[in-house]
């Protein structure tokens, strides 16, 4: 199986989203990361569904919409009228996360649920059967641009077992880069998201090193 490559938007160059979009595009990126941070769930304010509506607008690559909000059931409707193709919410937000995988699916598009460093992996159990994807944050959400926290590599792995024959991604997000994405894609990760990193350079070739890195991971995993 290959493994997935989602860059984060989130360092991307606001004042010429388009043609980064358009790099991401080019570079042979499986999803685009949006981050959405409503400045109360977390300490900082990205956008809303308005603008995911724009974006998709120019662009066909798959948006991987990450929402960072206190209130995600009041908001999903909209990201998903905005074009998004796979939306997670945090289990540490408001309101009923079986709620929400369910008003995510019945949009027609794939769920998936996050958790943040301090919350346990065990949390995941009672919605495995629900989602199509679990999001284990490597750092604390909020900013790009931070170190990867060692610990989370356990909690892959934790994940992994509780997964068992699911046919459920594993995305990793926060301080991916080209010394971490080997421990985590090993412990089992099979979407690797990356914002820093991917974004200093040239796309392309940055993820071609990413893949190169990862080349002996990708043959394994679930054939
Ligand atoms: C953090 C965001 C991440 C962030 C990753 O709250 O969810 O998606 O953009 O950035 P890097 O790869 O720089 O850690
Ligand atoms: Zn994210």
């Amino acid at each position: 199986m290959k493994i997935k490559i989602a860059p984060s938007m989130l360092s991307a160059d606001f004042a010429n989203l388009e043609s980064d979009l358009k790099k991401v595009e080019a570079a042979g990126a499986d999803y685009l990361h949006v981050d959405i941070m409503d400045g109360h769930f977390v300490p900082n304010i990205t956008m809303g569904p308005d603008q995911v509506k724009q974006l998709r607008r120019v662009t066909r690559i798959p948006f991987d919409v990450h929402l960072m909000i206190s209130e995600p059931l009041l908001y999903i409707e909209k990201f998903v009228a905005a074009g998004a193709d796979l939306i997670t919410i945090h289990v540490e937000s408001q309101g009923d996360t079986m709620e929400a995988i369910k008003l995510i699916k019945k949009g027609g598009i794939e769920a998936g649920i996050v958790i943040s460093p301090d919350t346990d992996v065990s949390v995941i159990k009672p919605f495995l059967d629900h989602i199509s994807m679990v999001l284990i944050m490597g750092v604390y959400p909020g900013f790009g641009g931070q170190s990867y926290i060692p610990e989370t590599t356990q909690k892959i792995k934790t994940c992994r077992d509780l997964i068992g024959e699911r046919a459920i991604d594993i995305q990793v997000d926060g301080g991916i880069n080209y010394t971490t994405i080997k421990e985590v894609v090993e412990a089992g990760a099979t979407v690797v998201v990356s914002g820093s990193c991917l974004f200093n350079g040239d796309m392309k070739e940055n993820i071609k090193k990413f893949e190169s890195i990862i080349g002996d991971q990708v043959m394994w995993r679930r054939q």
